[in-house]
């Protein structure tokens, strides 16, 4: 082997304080130009690219050592820094430079696939075929360390208060958190299952069962769903769970916890405590139980506006009659920023969430322009704008249809119109916990379905209503929000039978199902369950979201591409038939 280089200093942490000192560097070759009898190596590792300069000072054979060499080899340098003549005020080292006195090759390195630079435009594809280089990057190596940061204050802060982090099992039985389960077959167990954790929601309510009072886990979870920015079939959960506490005891230690991260990962003191908005009021507002509050455009409800409840509009009175809504946002100064082609292709972006059209108005000098002039006059209009406080310039868009159709349609187009107008500022970090969730949900085909877990216990006052109106239960859940994203989210559990088997009742899961399915949680719960709660954080998600990344891929170091593949090691992949059958399988051929 060449003889190493014992490095003293990391390439990115040189500066003006060093000048005059001798180091030794280790890293890859970012660069490398020759001008005249000079050669300029940019030296990258995980901290920073730093300029080596080789000149006629060294020895011929070191020189001609650095004139071979090419992108992505593997070197050591010994030298000593020394002040920039022309500095460069683009890079963290660009006051100084490295005069290099000698030059080791470890490796040298084909011409890579991809270029190895923070802002270049590669295909995503190939970047995940190409990790190992990708991850070279400057940029992906800062955001693994600062995804290590956090799970380390995490770690902290949780352990300095009486959490305990405890390894649930990885190869288990389903968990109903409503994906799909990842499958995995038992070779000693002909025919039969493991799943692979949607999460370790149940385990860690046994934990609370088996007394360990406080749980905490930084907890790998798998859910076969459709991929998407924020989502990846493997993702990792900061797992909480808390003994002999209600909403309030849980909410402010997240608090505490939040309050920190902040603090010590990004410099920022947050406001505590942090708003709390109910369910239903960030429905109304915001069209989303994840509302992001940085800019305004909220909902208003036009149900009641006289010439709306009156119109004979057919899309307006159909959705009235038929016990929808009539609601809209106003676009402050928004109406030149949008032509009517604009509001077109918005019209249809919205179809994805069940719209059927839109209507607009433009508040302009001296008059209303609308899509519906033929219906509503000037008056009517007026009355309309002014529930928005509308003035002119303004841009109003309204929908009409079921409740549910309504919100996610306004809700989406809010935020979608906001990023159109910058408006997503992203060093703005707007918490805030979504509270009183419903405790069910009617799916399509009038399914009852629990909107958190069957686990959830539903606020006390609302019990009675489990007997006589089940949808208008809600619970003592909780998600927390951040910049309309869905960071976590977690609930007080239900720790009396009696309530979990009505609970099993009303979705409709019979004895012999929830025996089948959660019998352990049930007979555990006959020894002595305390009250308890908890909650999951989204550990990629918090993780882009303060890297002001665009998705957790960049904050992951392996993910999977949008086909839920590890383009880099092949996977998922055919395996022998041997495995098969030892596994008792057989494909079906289709
Ligand atoms: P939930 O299903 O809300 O709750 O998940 C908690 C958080 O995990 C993150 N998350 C994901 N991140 C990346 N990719 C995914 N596919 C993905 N799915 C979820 C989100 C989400 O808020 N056991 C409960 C928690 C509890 O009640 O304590 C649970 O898993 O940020
Ligand atoms: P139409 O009478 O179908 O030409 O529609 C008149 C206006 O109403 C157009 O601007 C449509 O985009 C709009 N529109 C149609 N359906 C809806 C709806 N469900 N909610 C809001 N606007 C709608």
């Amino acid at each position: 082997m060449s003889e190493l280089f014992k490095r003293t200093h990391m390439c990115g942490v040189l500066s003006m304080n060093e000048v005059n000192e001798s180091v030794v560097l280790n890293g890859w070759v970012a660069k490398q130009r020759r001008l005249g009898g000079i050669i300029f190596v940019d030296l990258r590792d995980k901290t920073g690219i730093v300029q080596i300069t080789f000149d006629d000072t060294i020895p011929q054979e070191v020189f001609d050592l650095a004139q071979s060499l090419r992108g992505e080899y593997v070197i050591g340098v010994k030298g000593t820094v020394r002040e920039r003549s022309a500095k460069n005020p683009d890079i963290p080292t660009g006051d100084i430079e490295v005069l290099a006195q000698d030059l080791v090759i470890y490796s040298e390195s084909d011409t890579p696939p991809i270029y190895v630079k923070d802002d270049d435009n590669v295909d995503d594809n190939l970047r995940l075929k190409y990790r190992y280089l990708d991850l070279r990057k400057v940029k992906m190596q800062r955001n693994l360390t600062f995804r290590h940061k956090i799970t380390k204050v995490t770690r902290d802060y949780f352990d300095e208060n009486g959490f305990t982090e405890v390894e649930t099992p990885m190869l288990v039985r389903s968990t109903p958190e409503g994906a799909r389960d990842y499958l995995v077959p038992s070779r000693v167990n002909e025919g039969m299952f493991y799943a692979l954790p949607q999460s370790p929601q149940l385990f860690k309510q046994l934990l609370m069962v088996g007394g360990t009072d406080r749980y905490m886990q930084i907890a790998k979870c798998f859910r076969d769903e459709d991929l998407r920015a924020d989502r990846q079939p493997e993702f990792t959960q900061i797992d909480l769970e808390m003994s002999f506490v209600d909403v309030d005891d849980v909410l402010a230690m997240q608090e505490g916890y939040l309050a920190r991260i902040f603090r010590e990962v990004m410099g920022i003191e947050i406001q505590l405590p942090l708003p709390r908005l109910s369910w239903t009021e960030a429905m109304e507002r915001f069209g989303s139980d994840k509302p992001d509050t940085r800019f305004g455009f909220e909902l208003k409800c036009l149900n009641d506006v006289p010439c709306i409840r009156d119109t004979e509009f057919m899309v307006f009175a159909g959705a009235l009659a038929g016990g929808g809504d009539v609601r809209g946002i106003c676009i402050d100064g928004g109406s030149p920023s949008f032509s009517r082609k604009d509001i077109d292709k918005l019209t249809n972006d919205t179809k994805a969430y069940g719209a059927k059209g839109l209507v607009w108005i433009r508040c302009e000098e001296n008059e209303y322009k609308s899509s519906v002039n033929k219906f509503f006059t000037q008056e009517q209009l007026a009355e309309i704008a002014s529930v928005f406080d509308a003035k002119t310039g303004d841009l109003i868009l309204i929908a009409a249809d079921k409740p549910k159709v309504v919100f996610d349609s306004l809700g989406f187009l809010r935020r979608h119109i906001a990023g159109k107008l910058g408006l997503l500022d992203n060093k703005k970090f707007n918490l805030l916990w979504v509270m009183d969730f419903p405790m069910f949900e009617m799916d399509e085909d009038g399914v009852m379905k629990a909107m958190h877990h069957p686990f959830t216990h539903p606020k006390d006052e609302d019990i009675p209503l489990l007997d006589t109106d089940p949808l208008a239960v809600k619970a003592d859940a909780y998600d927390i929000v951040l910049n309309g994203v869905e960071l976590g989210g977690g609930s007080i559990r239900i720790h009396e039978r009696d309530l979990q088997q009505k609970m099993f009742d009303i979705l409709g899961i019979s004895k012999e199902e929830s025996q089948r399915k959660f019998g352990f949680l049930l007979e555990a719960f006959k020894y002595g369950a305390p009250p308890h709660g908890g909650l999951a954080y989204g550990l990629d998600r918090m993780v882009m979201l303060l890297a002001g990344e665009p998705s957790i891929r960049e904050v992951m170091a392996f993910p999977k591409n949008q086909n839920a593949q590890c383009l880099l090691s092949d996977a998922p992949n055919t395996v022998d038939d041997a495995q098969l059958e030892e596994l008792h399988i057989r494909l079906r051929n289709e």
